[in-house]
């Protein structure tokens, strides 16, 4: 009785060890060019203040990311701005010398900043990138913003298909596996791809309850281009230390959504995402939502479930430059009262 008992227990503190440590196995999608991208990635912007983008502390970063590979995240979203490539770079390096992984499992997206939009400054910028990194190519290098400035924030006319070819360029070069687009209006998307030798292969857009983007995600979905969501949780978490008008953890929607599907309103919003083939790139540096935000892949949304989380669409963006909105690629909406430019403050 008594050997049985221990047998159980050593049985069921297995299976707990298990759980905790079973290693999610992501879906992919095919992209335009053949490569395939993993249907989450870890978001690693860490925010902004004063002093420009928040840097890890203490190789902060770095551990999530290790530990993020760890429980099954193959791909990571950095950009020149966030100051994290060094970090992302670091923990891949990492888990590659410990053979956990190998370089071809991860796929890396990276942003080109504003200021290097002149054809020049974008091999300057890709060098510069895989320097942090310390990796010899990126999967994905995408142009931030449709729109240039010069080293002072002044306004550049740089054309963005200017910046475009001298991507392409860095895909021959082998910099960077493929290209992609972030934050461009579907105007602009269509001018990349009739005027460019390489069509986009990803476009990256803010999406959440709040702005759902139905009408950009068709017609992506309609040319290959795979959508990445930025900020998935939308009103659900604070922003810039603020609660902002929308959905809350408590809504009754996601709560009862959440309890049908034995998940959390934030695991239930990551899904309806992917639910719109959809690929989210939550940013957390908590281990436990590590892997409370990878957990989406055993369970699937009805369409009407959906529909109701559509509902919340008030096509409200978090990110909106509007101290750029002068700019001839600016690509939303422009608003009454622009706010200063931090750039340039
Ligand atoms: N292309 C662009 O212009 C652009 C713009 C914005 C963002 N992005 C990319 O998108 C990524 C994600 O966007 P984001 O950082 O704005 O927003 P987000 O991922 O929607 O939200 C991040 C916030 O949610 C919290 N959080 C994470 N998982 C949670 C969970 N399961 N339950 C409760 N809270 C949770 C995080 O806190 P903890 O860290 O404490 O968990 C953090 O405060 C960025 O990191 C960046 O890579 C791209």
């Amino acid at each position: 009785m008594r050997s049985n008992m221990c047998r159980i227990s050593i049985l069921l503190l297995l299976a707990c060890y298990g759980a905790m440590s079973a290693v999610v196995d992501v879906p992919k999608y095919k992209m335009l060019d053949g490569r395939e991208m993993p249907a989450i990635g870890l978001g690693t912007y860490l925010g902004f203040d004063k002093g420009g983008a928040v840097t890890s502390k203490d190789k902060q970063l770095r551990n999530v990311v290790t530990e993020a590979i760890d429980v099954g995240y193959r791909h990571f979203d950095t950009a020149a701005i966030y100051n994290t490539e060094s970090e992302v770079g670091e923990a891949i390096r990492m888990k590659i010398e410990e053979g956990v992984i190998k370089r071809e499992d991860v796929f890396l997206t990276t942003k080109l900043w504003n200021t290097h939009h002149k054809r020049e400054e974008v091999i300057i910028a890709m060098k510069e990138t895989l320097n942090k990194t310390g990796l010899d190519y990126v999967d994905l290098f995408l142009m931030h913003w449709p729109i240039g400035v010069n080293a002072d924030y002044t306004h550049s006319d740089t054309d963005f298909m200017e910046t475009w070819h001298a991507m392409e360029d860095m895909v021959k070069l082998g910099f960077t596996k493929s290209i992609g687009l972030s934050n461009f209006n579907k105007m602009q998307i269509q001018r990349v791809l009739n005027e460019g030798t390489i069509k986009p292969v990803a476009l990256q857009i803010e999406v959440h309850p709040q702005i759902i983007q139905e009408e950009l995600i068709a017609f992506a979905k309609a040319e290959g281009i795979v959508v990445m969501g930025y900020s998935p949780f939308g009103s659900l978490v604070m922003r810039f230390g603020m609660e902002f008008p929308g959905p809350k953890m408590d809504d009754p929607v996601l709560t009862s959504l959440a309890q049908k599907y034995g998940k959390t309103p934030a695991q239930i919003v990551l899904r309806w995402l992917v639910d719109r083939n959809v690929v989210p790139i939550p940013k957390t540096v908590n281990p436990k939502r590590l892997r409370e935000n990878i957990n989406i892949f055993d369970f699937k949304l009805e369409e009407d479930e959906i529909e109701k989380i559509n509902q919340f669409d008030s096509n409200t963006r978090y990110t909106l430059p509007s101290f750029w909105q002068t700019h001839p690629y600016y690509p939303f909406e422009q608003i009454p009262n622009p706010i200063p430019d931090p750039f340039r403050s």
